[in-house]
């Protein structure tokens, strides 16, 4: 029996996908859970047959151009893939897969907890509690905005666009607009509700809240900039849990600042995990540490299905989320 293929896995992953792990391959697993270097990446491409990467792991051009290369594969740990080089890694011949559909509905769930906490104040209103300034019940105090029956436009109309959308819909009575230059069929988009629209900034002028929902590829960098800021309602939300980069996060802060939107919901950022420090002031803004998929149920699923595709990889059999 051939030597079983070598693997290096950057981040500590659920236990029971290490176990998973190291019964089918010779695993190498950063159990320090702190990320790898540019070196440590570019050496883990030398030594190993495969490599599982996170968000944090930035397999950029210089990273892939490491030699010898002896690494064939990359099943990152995550549906969006910015993180890796795609032209780079089709240049150097090696296959990246990702893991979608496992962490739909859970990504889904933060972006409309997202939603209802700044529309409702709820991070304004649990440090109020802890910070004993609660006085008592008032007609006028804290008073948020409703969330029930107003308008969602939704940027990118993929997955996990739909799975907000449908709890949107189905579960809050909101009416849905989106713009995706690959929309769903009219059947699907009918079922959720909703409304397609010729431009991203019909959708920007319409909504009351809008989700982000795009990949961060050069083409949406800052797709969200000063100008389609000041598209929004003035008493506008954006939410964004998707990439960063998607936003231009100084002026998201100039936009808050200047009343040009009245909140926004964060669960990424553009240069994380730093955060901009005027963000970390506001009230209005609610911010996540990048928990879109952060139940354990799904990271042990984005595990298996990134180890799932190392293994078809090793067998000769097709991958089943390829990227590349
Ligand atoms: C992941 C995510 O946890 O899957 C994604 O694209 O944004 C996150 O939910 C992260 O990418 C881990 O690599």
């Amino acid at each position: 029996m051939s030597a079983r293929p070598r693997v290096v896995i950057t981040r500590k992953i659920p236990a029971a996908c290490e176990e998973d792990a190291v019964k089918h391959f010779d695993a190498t697993i950063n159990r320090e859970d702190v990320p790898l270097s540019v070196d440590q990446l570019k050496e883990a491409l030398r030594t190993a047959d495969g490599l599982l990467p996170t968000v944090t792991d930035k397999v950029t051009a210089d990273v892939l151009g490491a030699e010898p290369l002896r690494t064939k594969i990359i099943a990152n740990f995550g549906v969006g893939f910015n993180n890796i080089d795609i032209d780079a890694a089709r240049v150097r011949g090696l296959t990246v897969t990702n893991t979608p559909d496992v962490l739909t509905d859970d990504t889904a769930d933060i972006g409309v907890t997202l939603l209802l906490m700044v529309a409702r104040r709820a991070g304004e209103g649990e440090r109020h509690v802890r910070a004993k300034a609660w006085t008592g019940w008032r007609p006028t105090h804290m008073l948020g905005t409703k969330v029930t029956g107003k308008i969602l436009g939704l940027v990118g109309m993929g997955r996990i666009a739909k799975a907000v959308a449908r709890r949107a819909h189905h579960g809050f009575g909101m009416k849905i607009i989106f713009h995706d230059p690959y929309p769903p069929k009219p059947e699907e988009a009918k079922a959720l509700g909703a409304e397609q629209k010729g431009s991203i900034e019909e959708v920007l002028r319409e909504a009351d809240f809008v989700s982000l929902h795009c990949p961060a590829t050069p083409e949406t960098r800052h797709l969200i900039n000063g100008e389609r800021l000041r598209q929004m309602k003035p008493g506008g939300f954006l939410i964004n849990t998707a990439r960063g980069d998607v936003v231009d996060e100084a002026a998201l802060v100039a936009a808050l600042r200047q009343g040009v939107i009245a909140g926004a919901g964060l669960d990424v950022y553009e240069r994380e995990p730093a955060v901009s420090p005027e963000l970390l002031a506001m009230e209005n803004v609610v911010l996540f540490p990048h928990l879109g998929s952060a139940t354990l149920e799904t990271r042990i699923a984005m595990g298996m299905r990134a180890l799932e595709n190392l293994k078809l990889f090793f067998a000769g059999q097709p991958v089943r989320d390829r990227v590349v």
